[in-house]
């Protein structure tokens, strides 16, 4: 097994990456390859219209459970697929069974908190393997004021037992945990992990006799470095898409990291920011418990901001999945490594108008600790950074504090990463995008072979 790489979406954590891709001249070869493909790939898109019937799932029940009563659920359900890809999954180990298996067993603590009310939020808390920071996220979640009302679905990229253990003491709110079956984390002599014959760094596959395509800098593919977009993009399909507790959801779910430390207002903030978004900003895709940029804590201004999306506690509908998972093409295709330069270059710009996000003036949530894409828990490189002290929490940040009655002051300037940017590659091989496309395919057709 590699060292592993921690889960971070920070722009820290990419940074070490991206300055050594950076330095690495395009072979003038690979252009012309690549807009070849991508040519072809539009040719591909445009000539195609309609879906056969065996490439969609039926509209299965979408009736709404919300109050408020009237049919509440218009979520659009239809399923665009291309007929001509077949998804295909890697043949699961026995580990990566036990944990298919583990996915489809019910939530915890049910007996506790049998009841989930109307307007709550689903919570999903994606995790990798840093076990003191899971803790003191965990820990802050046990004081947000509500968490009793949510469900709490923790995605794990891999199967580490400590962070299993962690998830399993969890007795404030109904917990339900997932594994990424296909993790390359799992797959220690087959793709995605390594496959013997595969090339690395920077071979070349004809001289070496070696499998693999690189990315657009010339660089092969590493199971470490892909993990992270894989079990994003997984995770993302199954909590929409694959399980029975969201199924027929039509509410938000709010997605957090095992470095964000969760404020106590957090959750009524969120529900605030979904009753307030459709009436004071329409325009909003989703809202966010902290500004997009990471290290901002908020103007404290008396007003509701709307701003480009943030990849700290973010929470959106069913409508906007949709919206994405139509993008799935772009999203797997495209030569980022980084799930969420993935969506701010190519996803989000090709919804036409600007994506907004709607937050309040001040954060309640913090993207925390040191350790990160290069810094896991690598047996020569251990990061043991146990994050405290990161967050000094205000009284004013232990209740809600936002007001319905403000304003919403829009930040147009869309700084970092968007349309146009080539992205930093390591997403260059072609099963690496076509097990990303069966991700999107897997639960919306009958039966996904295994190779
Ligand atoms: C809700 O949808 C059902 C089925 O489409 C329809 O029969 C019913 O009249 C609708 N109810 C309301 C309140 O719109
Ligand atoms: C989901 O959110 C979007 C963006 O805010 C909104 O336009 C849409 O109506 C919402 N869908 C549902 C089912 O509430
Ligand atoms: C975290 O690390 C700091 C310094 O590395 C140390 O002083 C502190 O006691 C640690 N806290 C916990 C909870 O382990």
């Amino acid at each position: 097994m590699p060292a592993s790489a921690s889960a971070s979406t920070s722009s820290s954590s990419h940074h070490h990456h991206r300055v050594r891709l950076r330095s690495r001249a395009v072979p003038l070869i690979l252009v012309v390859v690549l807009t070849v493909l991508v040519v072809t790939e539009l040719l591909r898109t445009s000539s195609r219209g309609g879906l056969p019937p065996s490439a969609r799932r039926s509209s299965s029940s979408s009736s709404s459970t919300r109050a408020g009563g009237g049919n509440h659920s218009v979520a659009q359900r239809k399923i665009l697929l291309d007929p001509d890809f077949t998804p295909r999954l890697p043949r699961q180990s026995p580990l990566s069974l036990s944990l298919s298996a583990r996915n489809a067993l019910p939530a915890r603590n049910t007996a506790r908190f049998p009841a989930l009310p109307d307007g709550h939020l689903k919570i999903v808390l994606y995790v990798h393997n840093r076990p003191r920071y899971l803790r003191l996220v965990v820990d802050s979640l046990s004081r947000v004021k509500g968490i009793g009302e949510a469900l709490l679905i923790v995605s794990h990229d891999g199967y580490f037992p400590e962070m299993d253990k962690i998830v399993q003491g969890i007795d404030f709110c109904q917990v339900k945990q997932i594994f990424a079956p296909y993790s390359p984390h799992l797959f220690p002599d087959a793709f995605p992990g390594v496959t013997p014959g595969d090339c690395q760094s920077k071979d070349n596959a004809k001289e070496k006799g070696c499998q693999g395509g690189p990315d657009q800098y010339g660089n092969h593919r590493s199971p470490r470095i892909v993990s992270l977009k894989h079990h994003w993009w997984w995770m993302m399909n199954t909590v929409w898409d694959g399980m029975e507790e969201t199924k027929d959801f039509d509410g938000h779910i709010l997605f957090i990291e095992e470095d964000h430390y969760i404020f106590p207002n957090a959750y009524r903030n969120a529900q605030l920011l979904v009753d307030l978004k459709p009436k004071k900003c329409p325009g909003c895709y989703a809202i966010n418990l902290a500004p997009s940029d990471v290290k901002a804590k908020g103007e404290g201004w008396e007003s509701l901001v709307a701003e480009k999306m943030g990849n700290i506690g973010y929470a959106f509908n069913r409508t906007v999945w949709r919206k994405i998972h139509a993008k799935a093409k772009q999203f797997c295709a495209f030569d980022e490594y980084n799930w969420d330069i993935t969506m701010w270059a190519t996803v989000y710009p090709s919804f036409g108008t600007p994506v907004y996000s709607l937050r309040g003036p001040r954060r309640s949530a913090a993207h925390f600790g040191k350790c990160g894409l290069h810094q896991g828990q690598g047996s020569s490189n251990v990061c043991v950074d146990n994050g405290s002290g990161a967050v000094d929490l205000e009284e004013i940040d232990k209740i809600p504090n936002i007001k319905a009655d403000w304003p919403v002051r829009i930040i147009q300037r869309q700084e970092g990463y968007q349309a146009g940017f080539k992205g930093w590659g390591g997403w260059g091989d072609r099963r690496d995008r076509e097990l990303c496309l069966s991700f999107a395919y897997m639960y919306h057709v009958k039966d996904p072979s295994s190779t």
